[in-house]
């Protein structure tokens, strides 16, 4: 194992039924004014809405709305949120929804405390911002694990990029499996997958020896695997749905990648493809990754073979072949839960879209593999 430190900031209120309880608890430790940030409209249509309001009022705060955060969250709706935290002196940011949600509140945390550009900031002088607005998660779809992370991915429209920004940890992230209920089963589906993405981006990353996070990260896919499956066969398996949230929250809260660096090569390929078309995280991943996994084979056979025989159970004759079964399981796993194999499936049929995604995707180090961008674009071409 690589050397690292761990210290870990975001306290986890975990359990069915839990949330009404945790929110009062959290709220007690926090100021009077608060930021509810929601999404599109889920939120009022399924009523949780109406109670969380309740139960902040109750706790004798002042609420303040900032909805309508979109999947694939835009640097102008940070900006938004930014200026409602400054204009009416919000002391907490609460963020109710998925990744997307969370995500942006992240960001909004931190550029309500500066003055300068938070893009530029990053990517213009590389530096971090260091002062942010307290916020706290509570979760109403799950996958993404963005909750458990100061990462946050945002689309400039402008600048046609979608790229990872750090921000502040959430002081907590509240898991209650009841408020999923209500997320459509595609968009649980394509939530899981990426759970299970963030484990083999995880796995696949330098070095590709295996350490003690690999062989936890083992179990948290093939749990991943074996829940939704369940969850599938039965959407009213709430244990499912509770082993779902917290793999999506093991897999994004730094355990599995200690000792190690990461791969998500196929993350930023898709976020590239995501910032042209706005297409759905999971689904997007769904039809990259065993086209990357093939484009690896070489440099990442070994760690290949020993996820199809630990996590898949396939085992060929030579150690090529059953890395080739592993990513003929993934792909076939794809099929069974319904997810897409093909741009076509998501609507997308323009090439020089996915051209330019190639041609803007960040390249990342921890890949056991260094793409060119060329080769990048023959994997998104090879899934037209
Ligand atoms: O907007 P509303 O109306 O609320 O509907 C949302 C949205 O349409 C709906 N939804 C959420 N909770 C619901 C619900 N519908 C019914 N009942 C509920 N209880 O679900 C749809 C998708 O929501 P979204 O938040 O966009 O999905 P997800 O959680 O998959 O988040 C995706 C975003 O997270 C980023 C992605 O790139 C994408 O922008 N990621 C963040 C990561 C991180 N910070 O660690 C890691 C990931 O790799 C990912 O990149
Ligand atoms: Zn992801």
């Amino acid at each position: 194992m690589d050397n690292f430190t761990y210290r870990y900031p975001v306290r986890q209120r975990f359990g069915k039924g839990c949330a009404e309880s945790a929110i009062k608890e959290e709220m007690a430790r926090v100021g009077r004014n608060v930021l509810l940030a929601y999404g599109g409209g889920s939120l009022k249509r399924s009523g949780l809405y109406d109670r969380i309001t309740g139960w902040l009022h109750e706790c004798g705060k002042t609420v303040t709305d900032y909805g309508g955060i979109l999947p694939n969250p835009t640097y102008d709706k940070v900006q938004e949120g930014a200026r409602i935290v400054r204009e009416q002196g919000i002391d907490f940011i609460l963020a109710v929804g998925g990744g997307s949600v969370i995500d942006c509140c992240k960001i909004v945390s931190a550029q309500a405390r500066t003055d300068g550009d938070i893009w530029d900031m990053m990517y213009e002088e590389h530096r971090l911002p260091t002062e942010f607005v307290p916020m706290g998660a509570v979760v109403t779809a799950s996958g993404t694990g963005a909750e458990q992370n100061n990462g946050a991915v945002i689309t400039n429209t402008e600048k046609k990029l979608k790229q990872p920004l750090v921000g502040s940890y959430h002081s907590f992230a509240i898991l209650d499996s009841d408020l999923t209920r209500t997320v459509p089963m595609k968009q649980v589906i394509s939530g899981a997958f990426d759970t299970l993405s963030h484990c083999m981006e995880t796995y696949m990353g330098r070095p590709l020896g295996d350490n003690l996070s690999d062989e936890i990260n083992e179990a948290v896919m093939r749990n991943v695997i074996r829940n939704l499956r369940a969850l599938i066969a039965d959407p009213d398996d709430d244990f499912a749905r509770g082993e779902l949230m917290w793999d999506s929250a093991l897999a994004e809260n730094g355990l599995l990648k200690l000792g190690k660096q990461t791969d998500f090569q196929c993350h930023m390929l898709e976020h590239a493809v995501g910032a042209y078309t706005d297409c759905n995280h999971g689904q997007g991943l769904a039809v990259i990754h065993p086209a990357l996994y093939r484009h690896l084979l070489a440099e990442g056979k070994e760690k290949l073979a020993r996820m199809g025989e630990r996590v898949w159970g396939v085992k060929g004759r030579t150690t090529e072949e059953t890395a080739a079964m592993c990513i003929d399981a993934l792909e076939a796993f794809i099929r069974e839960i319904g997810l897409p194999v093909r741009w076509n499936e998501m609507g997308i049929t323009d090439e020089t879209l996915l051209r330019a995604a190639a041609d803007t995707c960040l390249l990342m180090p921890g890949c056991c593999k260094a793409f060119t961008r060329d080769e990048l674009f023959e994997v998104l071409k090879e899934r037209m």
